[in-house]
């Protein structure tokens, strides 16, 4: 069984799929690392992830990398995002998430094409969403957590501005596919909208 879980940032989306790939049993991939390891890479080699070609070389990120707690920093998440826009970059990560995807015995996997590009085929294809000011909120409180000094109007802009990109882009924009199921998690605990996409995964589990 594959299960595709896409959705904007801070939408809860990586929660949820971490949650889902354990009930279910399944091996999980974060494919937003993939692409923040780009960037980082991009970063350490002093390029410009505007650039197509320095964005493509930050493809041959070594794997060591992808451990690395700064790859979950906001500032990574916006250089993940200048990378992704590149056509070349997306080739180049597309034969690792294709192979996790198609693995025996299945796999969930969670990013912003994978119901659309990565695995159209997915048996459950799950789209997360909740309002941007809502996903600042939670970024925020989390950032504060971490002990990080940024004000929410910065985080609810950086959020605005990743979503722009990410939908506007021309290769695999951010958005649900046809068939998936849209699961909004703005008025939700955590652990009420874990319930609410298992039961989701389970009512198309079983109409197949
Ligand atoms: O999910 P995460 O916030 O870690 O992703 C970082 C960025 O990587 C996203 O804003 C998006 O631009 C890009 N991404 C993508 N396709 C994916 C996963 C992430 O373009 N499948």
């Amino acid at each position: 069984m594959i299960i595709a879980v896409d959705g904007p940032t801070a939408s809860g989306k990586g929660t949820l799929a971490k949650a889902l790939a354990a009930h279910f049993g399944l091996p999980f991939l974060d494919t937003g690392l993939l692409y923040r390891a780009v960037g980082r890479q991009v970063q350490l080699h002093q390029g410009n992830a505007d650039n197509p070609a320095d964005a493509l070389a930050g493809c041959g990120f070594p794997d060591s990398l992808l451990d690395d707690p700064i790859l979950r920093s906001e500032d990574i998440g916006g250089l993940a995002s200048r990378v992704s826009v590149h056509p070349m970059v997306r080739t180049a990560l597309n034969k690792r998430q294709v192979d996790f995807a198609n693995q025996p015995g299945g796999a969930l996997l969670d990013g912003r094409d994978i119901g659309t590009v990565i695995a159209p085929q997915a048996d459950v294809k799950l789209f997360i969403t909740a309002p941007a000011e809502i996903r600042a909120r939670r970024r925020h409180a989390e950032m504060h957590r971490h002990g990080m000094d940024v004000t929410f109007t910065d985080i609810f802009a950086d959020i605005q501005a990743r979503d722009v990109r990410d939908m506007a882009r021309a290769d695999a924009p951010l958005k649900p596919a046809e068939d998936a199921l849209l699961l909004d998690t703005g008025d939700l605990t955590i652990g009420d909208a874990v319930q609410a996409a298992i039961a989701l995964v389970e009512s198309r589990l079983c109409k197949s």
